[in-house]
């Protein structure tokens, strides 16, 4: 038996080696392998009836010649398999050269890309970073910033009224007319001594043009603490700026009104086109309006419940939107909120 193992071994892997077709090949895994009458299948089958003694030697024998044509088997259809993909390959053409389909990644709106910046240059200088609600009360909108109801001030910032919900303690409810609520807010909340910025969603019931927009952004700052003066936001803004811009920028105050602060500024910095010569940027003056500010009043205080006595502070308020429409040269606000992808992919 044993001979006759090998002889069907080398028979079987010279049928196997002189196949020329997967068809072929078939037929022969059939004649040795067939479960009904397959040659190998039979010599493995017949093992049972030998002699106990001869079993162990044999077994082994017929597994190791099975192992060797399965093998063989399957390399030989490997290589039918190789043929058949190389024979497509090179019946179509395909350029490996072309590039592939390119997808639309979306990236972080530029108003929110200096927002971002704005943030980290704050934080870096111990300021947190506060939010409040884009749909406040009348309250907190005006009478707590020292805006009565009857005060021509109010003309300043016309507003969208929502008719759903009246407060009964803080009045109608509003659109945020600009972030200066969220100063009441947290005073209300973490007393004094403060540092922080507001950036947000703001307001306002205009005709739009291309400086005017129903919606813009802005940034708040408050700084809350013992024996603090304007000097101290004259520095924070010199360097915040300075940061911002990557160059040396000077700022500088006029008067200026808003209800809540006492004394109210106006902010100006050093026009960076002209460096302060004089160009077309800056109207030949040599400075840029940037924003309002002033040393917090006193009725803020007293609503945000702080001792006047105390503590004071300064407060601050900038267009985040025309920050940017600066930076980029950007000419109609409305570009900003209008979605347009041809205008955002540039940024
Ligand atoms: N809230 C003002 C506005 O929207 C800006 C402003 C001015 C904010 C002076 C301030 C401030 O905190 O002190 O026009």
């Amino acid at each position: 038996m044993e001979q006759s193992l090998k002889n069907l071994e080398q028979e079987a892997l010279k049928a196997i080696k002189n196949c020329a077709t997967v068809e072929a090949l078939r037929e022969v895994e059939l004649e040795y392998f067939g479960r009904k009458d397959g040659k190998l299948t039979n010599v493995m089958r017949s093992l049972k009836d030998l002699p106990a003694a001869d079993k162990p030697k044999m077994g082994t024998l017929a597994n190791t010649v099975k192992i060797a044509l399965e093998k063989a088997l399957a390399a030989k259809f490997q290589t039918f398999e190789n043929a058949k993909l190389e024979k497509e390959l090179s019946n179509d053409f395909f350029d490996t050269t072309i590039p592939g389909k390119a997808r639309y990644v979306g990236h972080i709106h530029p108003v929110t890309q200096v927002q971002e910046e704005v943030e980290r240059i704050f934080s870096q200088m111990g300021f947190a970073v506060m939010d409040g609600p884009e749909i406040e009360s009348e309250y907190y909108n005006f009478e707590g910033l020292n805006i009565p109801a009857d005060h021509p001030a109010r003309d300043m910032q016309d507003t969208f009224f929502i008719q759903e919900k009246n407060d009964t303690k803080h009045g109608r409810m509003v659109l945020r007319t600009h972030t200066s609520p969220v100063q009441i807010r947290t005073m209300e909340k973490y007393g004094a001594p403060l540092r922080i910025i507001v950036p947000g969603r703001v307001f306002r019931y205009e005709a739009t043009d291309a400086s005017h927009d129903s919606t813009f952004n802005q940034v708040e700052g408050l700084l809350i603490d013992k024996n603090i003066s304007l000097s101290h936001l004259k520095g924070v803004m010199a360097e915040f700026l300075t940061r911002l811009f990557g160059k040396p920028v000077k700022v500088r105050f006029r008067p200026g009104y808003f209800p809540f602060v006492e004394p109210g500024v106006e902010l100006d910095f050093s026009c960076l086109l002209c460096g302060g010569k004089g160009c077309r940027v800056c109207k030949q003056s040599g400075w840029v309006e940037f924003m309002g500010a002033g040393m917090v009043h006193e009725n803020v205080l007293k609503a945000g419940g702080i001792d006047s006595k105390k503590y004071q502070g300064w407060a601050f308020g900038f267009g985040l939107t025309r920050l940017v429409m600066m930076r980029y040269g950007i000419d109609d606000i409305r570009l900003l909120t209008g979605g347009e992808l041809r205008f955002l992919k540039q940024f």
